[in-house]
């Protein structure tokens, strides 16, 4: 798609481009496919969802020689939503593995996401187009994007186009609600008798789209890791300037499975979960007030500093921001015209206020003005508040800091506070993929082809045992009606697939639990540097701590 850029590689790009992924074992164009029931039981509304789809066996690829003769394969495939580290190497699996299948097989590729499937935009992508994508990072290669496609209509067009271009299969690279939809649509196609396969990919940074047969989402190793490392830097800064705090607001929407990940890589000296957050009701005072402890308790020991990792999601999982973000969802749907007519913040604010609960205005009020403003002004194309543009960071430094004032003035607190707030997200989405997403990457996009060449649909592509050497990793397909659950959306119950949040009796967070007492009293920072590509496999391949820890659990 930007050909210009690749004209010139720095010594990574070249190294990289010459990286071969490493696949299973028992992954080849020839193997065997297993298919065994599950003993997941569906419920009612959703086998009526999907009365086409939801009836399959679960799929694994065994080491054989399969004798049957395959077809070619046409595929589409599509990116979709935030870029995540190894969307490139599916697209390169996927487009290696259909010419195994049969060298007539080919692959278009939709631009800019679900858009170009639904006006029909897209590329050829042969082998001179896909190679210097390989093992980079990015969704460049064809462009994502958030277009959902959920209606009738958006089905039948997308319906149209795959003729238009005689596509046999479909794969979607994306997260829950573009797997949702996927899954809709391999219904949609079946129950219209289109000859269309529909497989999905689980992507997503964030690592909410996961479950019994997905362990993980791709992108979700790299990302971390990326954070991790600039975590590790300002710890070590921290510790040599021996004078800031840092507040650290990490990306990953509702769960805090990328705070998590990084604070047991980089041990720093808070770290909130907003899974526990909202489970313990914890109010935004008593949190600051946690946060103010570990400040006055470090700095009577001399240590005028620490970390403070955020999730993104934080403030919606504070039971009364939760409460005021809902209250002015509500107001704001109901009072937009007079809203948008006024012209300046303050009026805004005070407009709103006005109209709050007394519990909302209050707590409303007391929020700083920046905050105030971006709960009113920043807003989906749902009307609902944006969290990912509200900043956390910011908000607890102020009220950490006001509460650091009382304590001075209580006597309480001796000495300084000096904060400083950092976003990481976009830093991390199309970091170049650690070995771990480069492999797992190009597993995915071989097993969907494995998929698309035993015909079937409403699958998406799951490996398995992902802590043990890839050689050892098991790929295969579960159908996606199996990951579904009946959610309200827009005031009405839909099928859509769960987003899986922090679990508190989970291995992860029970061994965060274990030491965050004392990462938060005396410095215990770890560094882990930044991802290497090239040398052991202890320092290159290695999968993330939630992953170890999961797995040791099993
Ligand atoms: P996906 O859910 O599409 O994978 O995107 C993840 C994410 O990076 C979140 O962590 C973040 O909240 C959001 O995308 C930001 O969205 P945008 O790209 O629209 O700024």
């Amino acid at each position: 798609m930007r050909n210009l850029f690749m004209t010139y590689q720095t010594a990574l790009e070249k190294a990289r481009a010459a990286y071969r992924p490493k696949l299973p074992a028992s992954l080849s164009e020839k193997s065997v496919v297993l298919k065994t029931p599950l003993s997941t039981s569906i419920s009612e509304e959703i086998s009526s969802a999907f009365p086409n789809t939801f009836d399959l066996p679960a799929v694994t690829f065994r080491d054989g020689a399969t004798s049957e003769p395959a077809a070619p394969i046409r595929a589409g495939v599509i990116l979709s939503g935030g870029p995540a580290p190894g969307g490139h190497n599916v697209i390169a699996g996927l487009f290696d593995a259909i010419k195994l299948i049969n060298p007539q097989s080919s692959l278009f590729g939709f631009l800019n996401g679900p858009d170009g499937l639904i006006n029909n935009k897209g590329i050829e992508l042969d082998a001179a187009a896909i190679a210097p994508y390989r093992n980079t990072g990015g969704f460049d290669i064809i462009g994502s994007g958030r277009t959902k496609l959920e209606s009738q209509e958006d089905f039948e067009k997308a319906m149209a186009t795959a003729q238009a271009n005689n596509l046999t299969a479909l794969i979607v690279i994306g997260g829950d609600d573009s797997n949702s939809n996927a899954c809709k649509l391999a219904e949609y196609a079946k129950s219209k008798g289109f000859p269309l396969c529909v497989v999905g990919v689980p992507k997503t940074i964030d690592g909410d789209l996961r479950g019994e047969h997905i362990e993980t989402s791709f992108g979700f190793d790299t990302a971390s890791k990326v954070y991790s490392d600039l975590i590790g830097n300002i710890q070590r800064d921290a510790i040599s300037a021996r004078k800031y705090w840092h507040f650290i607001k990490l990306m990953g929407r509702s769960a805090s499975h990328i705070a998590l990940e990084c604070a047991l890589q980089t041990r720093p000296t808070i770290t909130l979960i907003s899974e526990e957050v909202a489970e313990r009701g914890l109010t935004l005072r008593q949190i600051v007030d946690q946060i103010a402890d570990s400040v006055s308790h470090r700095a009577a020991n001399g240590e005028k500093f620490g970390t403070v990792l955020i999730p993104e999601g934080l403030i919606e999982f504070v039971p009364e921001m939760g409460a005021l973000m809902s209250e002015l969802n509500e107001l704001l749907a109901h009072h937009a015209e007079a809203f948008n007519a006024l012209e300046t913040l303050p009026q805004k604010r005070e407009f709103v206020s006005g109209k709050l609960s007394p519990v909302g205005a209050a707590l409303y009020r007391s929020l700083p003005d920046d905050i105030a403003n971006q709960l009113i002004l920043d807003r989906d194309p749902h009307g609902n508040v944006q969290v990912a543009r509200i900043d956390t960071q910011r908000l607890l430094i102020d009220l950490v800091e006001a509460r650091i004032k009382e304590m001075k003035a209580t006597g309480q607190f001796k000495g300084s506070f000096s904060p400083q707030p950092h976003y990481f997200g976009y830093e991390g989405r199309c970091a170049v993929p650690s070995n771990f997403d480069a492999d797992y990457t190009y597993t995915l996009g071989f097993t969907a082809a494995l998929l698309l060449r035993e015909g079937l649909t409403g699958y998406i592509c799951s490996v398995r045992h992902l802590t043990h050497p890839a050689s050892e990793w098991q790929a295969g397909g579960i159908p996606m009606a199996h990951m579904m659950n009946m959610e309200r959306r827009h005031g009405k119950m839909v099928p859509v697939i769960k987003k899986a949040l922090v679990e508190l009796d989970g291995p992860a967070f029970k061994e965060f639990e274990k030491h965050r007492n004392s990462w938060a009293k005396t410095t215990q920072f770890a560094f882990p540097g930044s991802i290497q590509y090239f040398g052991p496999a202890e320092v290159c391949d290695r999968p993330t701590i939630t992953l170890e820890l999961e797995s040791a659990a099993k």
